[in-house]
């Protein structure tokens, strides 16, 4: 039996977000430059937005590129930002046949300007697809994001369109990236690292924490479900006792 066939469709997570992790790794196995692990990463891109939207999840998020990853060597940097354009542009058919959505978050305005087109274009050309969300996490980090609303807070209460005492959790989420997207419950991290790493810090307070050692590179549909079907055994209490939760 498949762990496809070992979920139950329904009580999925409605969004998945990715820690993509091990490309470097992989590569170096394999006696390649680490670029050829990001390209072989790809082909994992498209098995779980596959796999994703195949069984009904509505949102997956990927953590494509962090604020820290502008800190490694420029040619890898520069190699990663030109396979994110032309993922991005070819990839934009597809999901328009597949009726799925691209958004991004993050500090989106530190790319280089044709890769912050190309993402432009395909999310407004993708702008109307109802089937499932990409969300793509690029120049993204969880610090950087909450900084960034404490800013926008601060600026509201000095215009006054705001007041200390109408700052709840509800308000803070509308001044984050994800002000309109449901938080993860499922998060899944390759390659065999059990950390966080700046990713979603607000958003992953109550998820469920999947480690796999596989590396990125060799993640493939059968593992996303393995994930899923994981979750799927575990009960999450949100602080209350087995005997409140509802079945
Ligand atoms: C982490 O592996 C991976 C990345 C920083 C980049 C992931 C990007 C892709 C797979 C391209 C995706 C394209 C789209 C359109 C989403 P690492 O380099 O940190 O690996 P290591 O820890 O083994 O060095």
């Amino acid at each position: 039996m498949s762990f496809k066939d070992k979920i139950d469709l329904n009580k999925l997570p409605k969004h998945i977000a990715i820690i993509m992790d091990g490309n470097g790794r992989w590569a170096k196995q394999k006696g390649e430059h680490r670029i050829i692990g990001h390209q072989n990463g790809v082909q994992s891109v498209r098995e779980a937005v596959e796999a994703a939207a195949e069984i009904g999840v509505q949102y997956l998020t990927l953590y494509a590129f962090s604020t820290e990853n502008w800190n490694r060597p420029k040619e890898e940097v520069m190699a990663l930002m030109q396979l994110l354009v032309s993922t991005i542009h070819s990839e934009v058919k597809t999901l328009n046949k597949n009726n799925i959505r691209l958004l991004a978050i993050g500090d989106l305005k530190n790319l280089p300007s044709d890769c912050f087109a190309e993402l432009q274009d395909a999310i407004k050309a993708t702008a109307q697809n109802t089937r499932m969300n990409l969300v793509l996490a690029l120049s993204y980090s969880s610090r950087w994001e909450i900084i960034n609303a404490v800013k926008q807070i601060g600026a509201d209460i000095e215009k006054g369109k705001l007041k200390i005492t109408d700052i709840t959790e509800h308000l803070f989420e509308n001044y984050l990236c994800t002000a309109s997207i449901p938080e993860p419950e499922l998060m899944i991290r390759t390659s065999g690292e059990r950390r966080i790493s700046n990713f979603l810090l607000w958003q992953l307070s109550y998820a469920e924490l999947y480690f796999t050692e596989k590396l990125w590179p060799d993640f493939r549909k059968e593992d996303f479900f393995e994930a899923i079907v994981d979750y799927q055994n575990r009960e999450s209490r949100f602080g209350k006792i087995s005997e409140q939760i509802e079945e």
